[in-house]
Protein backbone atom coordinates (compact mmCIF):
# COMPACT_ATOMS: atom_id res chain seq x y z
CA UNK A 1 0.00 0.00 0.00
CA UNK A 2 1.16 3.54 -1.05
CA UNK A 3 2.23 5.73 2.17
CA UNK A 4 1.77 9.11 2.02
CA UNK A 5 3.59 12.01 4.37
CA UNK A 6 1.12 12.82 7.17
CA UNK A 7 0.27 16.88 6.55
CA UNK A 8 4.00 17.42 5.20
CA UNK A 9 5.50 15.87 7.41
CA UNK A 10 7.92 12.82 8.14
CA UNK A 11 5.57 10.27 9.28
CA UNK A 12 5.61 8.31 5.99
CA UNK A 13 1.57 6.54 6.91
CA UNK A 14 -0.82 4.25 5.09
CA UNK A 15 -3.35 5.60 3.64
CA UNK A 16 -5.68 3.27 6.17
CA UNK A 17 -5.54 3.84 9.77
CA UNK A 18 -6.64 0.68 11.59
CA UNK A 19 -8.70 2.45 14.77
CA UNK A 20 -8.48 0.52 17.76
CA UNK A 21 -11.92 2.35 19.70
CA UNK A 22 -13.48 -1.55 19.72
CA UNK A 23 -10.83 -3.80 20.38
CA UNK A 24 -11.42 -3.39 24.26
CA UNK A 25 -13.57 -6.90 24.04
CA UNK A 26 -10.86 -8.94 21.76
CA UNK A 27 -8.94 -11.42 23.37
CA UNK A 28 -4.72 -10.92 23.38
CA UNK A 29 -4.63 -13.93 20.74
CA UNK A 30 -7.47 -12.26 18.76
CA UNK A 31 -5.54 -8.94 18.62
CA UNK A 32 -2.67 -9.84 17.76
CA UNK A 33 -3.64 -11.94 14.63
CA UNK A 34 -5.82 -8.76 13.78
CA UNK A 35 -2.47 -6.16 14.16
CA UNK A 36 -0.07 -8.66 12.25
CA UNK A 37 -2.94 -9.50 9.62
CA UNK A 38 -3.17 -5.54 8.97
CA UNK A 39 0.62 -4.98 9.19
CA UNK A 40 1.01 -7.51 6.48
CA UNK A 41 -1.58 -6.04 4.40
CA UNK A 42 0.54 -2.31 4.76
CA UNK A 43 -1.14 -0.96 7.31
CA UNK A 44 1.44 1.06 9.48
CA UNK A 45 -0.57 3.40 11.63
CA UNK A 46 -2.81 2.80 14.54
CA UNK A 47 -5.26 5.37 16.10
CA UNK A 48 -6.27 5.46 19.84
CA UNK A 49 -7.53 8.00 22.41
CA UNK A 50 -7.54 8.22 25.91
CA UNK A 51 -11.61 7.08 26.25
CA UNK A 52 -11.13 4.07 24.03
CA UNK A 53 -12.75 1.68 26.56
CA UNK A 54 -12.46 3.94 29.28
CA UNK A 55 -8.56 3.31 28.44
CA UNK A 56 -8.55 -0.35 28.07
CA UNK A 57 -7.59 -0.34 24.35
CA UNK A 58 -4.50 1.46 24.62
CA UNK A 59 -3.34 -0.81 27.60
CA UNK A 60 -4.72 -4.02 25.16
CA UNK A 61 -2.61 -2.60 22.81
CA UNK A 62 0.49 -1.98 24.60
CA UNK A 63 0.47 -5.62 25.66
CA UNK A 64 -0.09 -6.46 22.02
CA UNK A 65 2.93 -4.90 21.02
CA UNK A 66 5.02 -6.51 23.59
CA UNK A 67 4.30 -9.52 21.45
CA UNK A 68 6.78 -9.53 18.88
CA UNK A 69 6.15 -5.89 16.88
CA UNK A 70 8.67 -3.54 16.93
CA UNK A 71 8.17 -0.28 18.14
CA UNK A 72 9.62 1.57 15.19
CA UNK A 73 7.95 -0.19 12.39
CA UNK A 74 4.67 1.84 12.90
CA UNK A 75 3.11 5.15 13.66
CA UNK A 76 0.62 5.66 16.96
CA UNK A 77 -1.66 7.94 17.47
CA UNK A 78 -3.92 9.04 20.56
CA UNK A 79 -6.12 11.83 21.48
CA UNK A 80 -7.06 13.54 24.55
CA UNK A 81 -9.63 16.68 25.75
CA UNK A 82 -12.54 14.32 26.75
CA UNK A 83 -13.24 13.93 30.68
CA UNK A 84 -15.43 11.82 32.81
CA UNK A 85 -16.41 9.91 29.44
CA UNK A 86 -17.75 6.25 30.13
CA UNK A 87 -17.54 3.13 28.05
CA UNK A 88 -21.24 2.66 28.17
CA UNK A 89 -21.56 6.37 26.90
CA UNK A 90 -23.19 7.69 30.04
CA UNK A 91 -22.62 11.21 29.11
CA UNK A 92 -24.05 12.55 32.47
CA UNK A 93 -20.50 13.71 33.74
CA UNK A 94 -18.84 14.58 30.39
CA UNK A 95 -16.80 17.54 29.96
CA UNK A 96 -13.93 18.74 27.54
CA UNK A 97 -11.19 20.17 28.59
CA UNK A 98 -8.14 21.39 26.81
CA UNK A 99 -5.90 23.11 29.40
CA UNK A 100 -2.34 22.91 29.55
CA UNK A 101 -2.33 20.36 33.09
CA UNK A 102 -5.11 18.25 31.03
CA UNK A 103 -3.15 17.87 27.94
CA UNK A 104 0.02 16.64 29.92
CA UNK A 105 -1.22 14.65 32.41
CA UNK A 106 -3.13 12.72 29.57
CA UNK A 107 -0.50 12.17 27.68
CA UNK A 108 1.25 10.30 30.69
CA UNK A 109 -1.43 8.22 31.29
CA UNK A 110 -1.45 7.35 27.18
CA UNK A 111 2.06 6.44 27.62
CA UNK A 112 1.63 4.53 30.68
CA UNK A 113 -0.63 2.22 29.35
CA UNK A 114 0.37 1.66 25.72
CA UNK A 115 3.57 1.00 27.23
CA UNK A 116 5.87 3.11 24.79
CA UNK A 117 8.06 5.94 25.06
CA UNK A 118 6.77 7.75 22.53
CA UNK A 119 3.59 9.13 20.49
CA UNK A 120 4.24 9.61 16.91
CA UNK A 121 0.80 11.72 16.88
CA UNK A 122 -1.16 13.56 19.45
CA UNK A 123 -4.62 15.05 18.72
CA UNK A 124 -7.12 17.43 20.58
CA UNK A 125 -10.16 14.86 20.13
CA UNK A 126 -12.62 17.92 20.07
CA UNK A 127 -12.72 21.54 20.44
CA UNK A 128 -13.43 22.91 23.96
CA UNK A 129 -15.24 26.09 24.32
CA UNK A 130 -12.85 27.03 27.19
CA UNK A 131 -9.72 26.08 25.43
CA UNK A 132 -6.56 29.11 25.98
CA UNK A 133 -4.32 28.40 22.51
CA UNK A 134 -1.52 29.47 25.22
CA UNK A 135 -1.89 27.02 27.01
CA UNK A 136 -2.42 24.41 24.19
CA UNK A 137 1.16 25.78 23.13
CA UNK A 138 2.87 25.67 26.48
CA UNK A 139 1.45 21.97 26.73
CA UNK A 140 3.11 21.24 23.10
CA UNK A 141 6.39 22.69 23.40
CA UNK A 142 6.64 20.54 26.68
CA UNK A 143 5.96 17.60 25.36
CA UNK A 144 7.30 18.14 22.13
CA UNK A 145 10.39 19.04 23.93
CA UNK A 146 10.77 15.97 26.41
CA UNK A 147 10.27 13.70 23.31
CA UNK A 148 6.68 12.35 24.86
CA UNK A 149 5.16 13.56 21.00
CA UNK A 150 6.59 13.89 18.10
CA UNK A 151 3.85 15.38 15.57
CA UNK A 152 0.15 16.96 16.96
CA UNK A 153 -3.25 17.28 14.90
CA UNK A 154 -6.57 18.23 15.66
CA UNK A 155 -9.85 16.20 15.73
CA UNK A 156 -12.98 17.33 14.67
CA UNK A 157 -11.50 21.22 14.34
CA UNK A 158 -13.32 23.19 11.77
CA UNK A 159 -11.25 25.22 9.54
CA UNK A 160 -10.96 28.38 11.02
CA UNK A 161 -10.51 26.73 14.57
CA UNK A 162 -7.95 25.02 12.77
CA UNK A 163 -6.16 28.28 12.18
CA UNK A 164 -7.14 29.48 15.70
CA UNK A 165 -4.99 27.14 17.33
CA UNK A 166 -2.61 27.11 14.54
CA UNK A 167 -1.87 30.84 15.53
CA UNK A 168 -0.69 30.15 18.71
CA UNK A 169 1.15 26.81 18.19
CA UNK A 170 4.84 26.28 16.84
CA UNK A 171 4.30 22.95 15.74
CA UNK A 172 2.74 22.67 12.42
CA UNK A 173 -0.49 20.48 13.10
CA UNK A 174 -1.03 18.05 10.65
CA UNK A 175 -4.10 16.36 10.75
CA UNK A 176 -7.52 16.58 11.21
CA UNK A 177 -10.20 13.65 11.93
CA UNK A 178 -13.59 14.24 10.46
CA UNK A 179 -16.30 12.00 10.09
CA UNK A 180 -16.54 11.31 6.37
CA UNK A 181 -18.02 8.46 3.99
CA UNK A 182 -20.09 7.41 1.56
CA UNK A 183 -23.19 8.30 4.01
CA UNK A 184 -21.62 11.17 5.63
CA UNK A 185 -20.12 12.99 2.88
CA UNK A 186 -21.02 16.60 4.14
CA UNK A 187 -18.01 18.12 3.26
CA UNK A 188 -18.22 17.16 -0.15
CA UNK A 189 -22.21 18.23 -0.30
CA UNK A 190 -21.49 21.58 1.08
CA UNK A 191 -19.01 22.00 -1.50
CA UNK A 192 -21.00 21.10 -4.59
CA UNK A 193 -24.62 22.37 -3.13
CA UNK A 194 -23.15 26.27 -2.65
CA UNK A 195 -25.63 28.33 -2.44
CA UNK A 196 -28.64 26.30 -3.54
CA UNK A 197 -31.33 26.08 -1.30
CA UNK A 198 -31.27 22.60 -0.32
CA UNK A 199 -30.15 20.97 2.71
CA UNK A 200 -26.63 19.23 1.91
CA UNK A 201 -25.34 23.07 1.09
CA UNK A 202 -25.36 23.15 5.30
CA UNK A 203 -21.27 24.00 5.83
CA UNK A 204 -20.81 22.19 8.75
CA UNK A 205 -17.22 22.83 8.61
CA UNK A 206 -16.27 25.77 7.70
CA UNK A 207 -15.11 24.18 4.52
CA UNK A 208 -12.28 21.70 6.04
CA UNK A 209 -11.91 19.96 3.01
CA UNK A 210 -10.60 22.90 0.73
CA UNK A 211 -8.40 24.00 3.89
CA UNK A 212 -6.47 20.74 4.49
CA UNK A 213 -5.74 20.58 0.28
CA UNK A 214 -4.97 24.72 0.94
CA UNK A 215 -2.47 24.25 3.97
CA UNK A 216 -1.52 20.36 3.46
CA UNK A 217 -3.00 18.96 6.28
CA UNK A 218 -4.29 15.54 6.36
CA UNK A 219 -7.73 14.44 6.94
CA UNK A 220 -8.51 11.47 9.03
CA UNK A 221 -11.64 10.08 7.88
CA UNK A 222 -13.55 8.28 10.78
CA UNK A 223 -15.95 5.91 10.94
CA UNK A 224 -16.37 5.46 7.05
CA UNK A 225 -19.25 2.86 7.10
CA UNK A 226 -21.26 4.26 9.49
CA UNK A 227 -24.66 7.14 8.63
CA UNK A 228 -25.89 9.57 11.37
CA UNK A 229 -23.98 10.13 14.29
CA UNK A 230 -23.20 6.53 14.88
CA UNK A 231 -26.89 5.65 13.99
CA UNK A 232 -25.75 2.88 12.18
CA UNK A 233 -23.71 0.91 9.13
CA UNK A 234 -24.40 1.23 5.74
CA UNK A 235 -23.41 -2.42 4.90
CA UNK A 236 -26.84 -4.03 4.22
CA UNK A 237 -29.21 -1.80 5.82
CA UNK A 238 -32.42 -1.86 4.26
CA UNK A 239 -32.61 2.08 4.35
CA UNK A 240 -29.78 2.00 1.95
CA UNK A 241 -30.80 -0.67 -0.56
CA UNK A 242 -29.50 0.76 -3.55
CA UNK A 243 -26.73 2.10 -2.42
CA UNK A 244 -25.63 -1.60 -1.51
CA UNK A 245 -26.75 -2.81 -4.43
CA UNK A 246 -24.62 -0.49 -6.54
CA UNK A 247 -21.47 -1.33 -4.18
CA UNK A 248 -21.84 -4.72 -5.26
CA UNK A 249 -22.34 -4.41 -8.59
CA UNK A 250 -18.91 -2.01 -8.99
CA UNK A 251 -17.28 -4.62 -6.34
CA UNK A 252 -18.03 -7.43 -8.70
CA UNK A 253 -16.49 -5.13 -11.31
CA UNK A 254 -12.93 -4.71 -9.66
CA UNK A 255 -13.03 -8.17 -8.24
CA UNK A 256 -13.19 -6.79 -4.50
CA UNK A 257 -16.34 -6.95 -1.84
CA UNK A 258 -18.03 -3.58 -1.02
CA UNK A 259 -16.25 -3.63 2.15
CA UNK A 260 -13.65 -2.57 0.40
CA UNK A 261 -15.68 -0.25 -2.39
CA UNK A 262 -16.66 1.68 0.72
CA UNK A 263 -13.31 2.75 1.53
CA UNK A 264 -12.17 3.18 -2.10
CA UNK A 265 -14.89 5.52 -2.49
CA UNK A 266 -13.22 7.59 -0.20
CA UNK A 267 -9.51 6.76 -1.35
CA UNK A 268 -10.55 8.12 -4.75
CA UNK A 269 -10.86 11.74 -3.37
CA UNK A 270 -8.07 13.79 -4.64
CA UNK A 271 -7.72 14.94 -0.91
CA UNK A 272 -5.39 11.89 -0.01
CA UNK A 273 -7.42 11.52 2.66
CA UNK A 274 -6.99 8.46 5.13
CA UNK A 275 -9.89 6.51 6.61
CA UNK A 276 -9.84 5.00 9.83
CA UNK A 277 -11.43 1.08 9.78
CA UNK A 278 -12.93 0.16 12.95
CA UNK A 279 -13.68 -3.54 12.30
CA UNK A 280 -12.72 -5.95 14.88
CA UNK A 281 -13.05 -8.86 12.13
CA UNK A 282 -9.93 -10.05 10.68
CA UNK A 283 -11.90 -11.29 7.51
CA UNK A 284 -13.58 -8.10 6.80
CA UNK A 285 -10.03 -6.22 7.72
CA UNK A 286 -8.47 -8.48 4.58
CA UNK A 287 -11.54 -7.58 2.02
CA UNK A 288 -11.02 -3.78 3.05
CA UNK A 289 -7.32 -3.78 2.63
CA UNK A 290 -7.90 -4.60 -1.12
CA UNK A 291 -9.73 -0.83 -1.27
CA UNK A 292 -6.21 1.02 -1.75
CA UNK A 293 -5.70 -1.49 -5.19
CA UNK A 294 -9.06 -0.40 -6.99
CA UNK A 295 -8.98 3.12 -8.69
CA UNK A 296 -13.07 4.11 -9.28
CA UNK A 297 -13.99 6.08 -12.39
CA UNK A 298 -15.31 9.52 -12.44
CA UNK A 299 -18.43 7.95 -13.40
CA UNK A 300 -18.49 4.77 -10.45
CA UNK A 301 -17.63 7.72 -8.18
CA UNK A 302 -21.04 9.40 -8.71
CA UNK A 303 -22.99 6.24 -9.26
CA UNK A 304 -22.32 5.11 -5.72
CA UNK A 305 -22.77 8.68 -4.18
CA UNK A 306 -26.10 9.35 -5.85
CA UNK A 307 -27.17 5.63 -4.70
CA UNK A 308 -26.29 6.63 -1.15
CA UNK A 309 -29.50 8.96 -1.66
CA UNK A 310 -27.23 12.76 -2.24
CA UNK A 311 -28.14 14.91 -5.21
CA UNK A 312 -26.59 16.96 -7.82
CA UNK A 313 -28.50 20.15 -8.25
N1 LIG B 1 -12.02 11.47 16.22
C1 LIG B 1 -13.21 11.01 16.54
O1 LIG B 1 -14.04 11.72 17.10
C2 LIG B 1 -13.55 9.59 16.22
C3 LIG B 1 -14.88 9.16 16.35
C4 LIG B 1 -15.18 7.83 16.06
C5 LIG B 1 -14.20 6.95 15.63
N2 LIG B 1 -12.90 7.39 15.53
C6 LIG B 1 -11.84 6.47 15.07
O2 LIG B 1 -12.28 5.85 13.87
C7 LIG B 1 -12.20 4.44 14.00
C8 LIG B 1 -13.28 3.80 13.17
O3 LIG B 1 -14.56 4.10 13.74
P1 LIG B 1 -15.74 3.04 13.67
O4 LIG B 1 -15.32 1.79 14.31
O5 LIG B 1 -16.96 3.72 14.15
O6 LIG B 1 -15.77 2.85 12.08
P2 LIG B 1 -16.38 1.83 11.07
O7 LIG B 1 -15.24 1.14 10.44
O8 LIG B 1 -17.31 2.64 10.20
O9 LIG B 1 -17.28 0.81 11.87
C9 LIG B 1 -16.79 -0.40 12.39
C10 LIG B 1 -17.92 -1.07 13.11
O10 LIG B 1 -18.88 -1.48 12.15
C11 LIG B 1 -19.12 -2.88 12.27
N3 LIG B 1 -19.48 -3.46 10.96
C12 LIG B 1 -20.57 -4.19 10.73
N4 LIG B 1 -20.63 -4.57 9.46
C13 LIG B 1 -19.55 -4.08 8.87
C14 LIG B 1 -19.07 -4.17 7.55
N5 LIG B 1 -19.71 -4.84 6.60
N6 LIG B 1 -17.91 -3.54 7.26
C15 LIG B 1 -17.23 -2.87 8.21
N7 LIG B 1 -17.65 -2.75 9.50
C16 LIG B 1 -18.80 -3.36 9.82
C17 LIG B 1 -17.82 -3.42 12.81
O11 LIG B 1 -18.10 -4.68 13.38
P3 LIG B 1 -16.97 -5.82 13.36
O12 LIG B 1 -15.98 -5.41 14.39
O13 LIG B 1 -17.70 -7.05 13.72
O14 LIG B 1 -16.39 -5.85 11.98
C18 LIG B 1 -17.47 -2.34 13.82
O15 LIG B 1 -18.25 -2.50 15.00
C19 LIG B 1 -12.29 4.17 15.50
O16 LIG B 1 -11.72 2.93 15.85
C20 LIG B 1 -11.53 5.34 16.05
O17 LIG B 1 -10.16 5.02 16.00
C21 LIG B 1 -12.57 8.69 15.79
Amino acid sequence: MDKIKLGGSDLDASRIVLGCMRIAGMTDDALHRHISTAMEAGINIFDHADIYGGGECEHKFGKALKSGIKREDILIQSKCAIRNSTPEGDKSGEYYDLSKSHILDSVDGILERLDTEYLDLLMLHRPDALMEPEEIAEAFDRLQESGKVRHFGLSNFNARQFDFVQKYVDQKLITNQIQFGVAAPHMINSNMQTNTPFEGAANRDGGMLDYARLNDVTIQAWSPFHYGYFDGIVMDDPKYKTLNEVMEQVGEAHGVTKNAIAVAWILRHPANMQTIIGTTNTDRLSQIMKAPDVSLSREEWYQIYKAAGHMLP
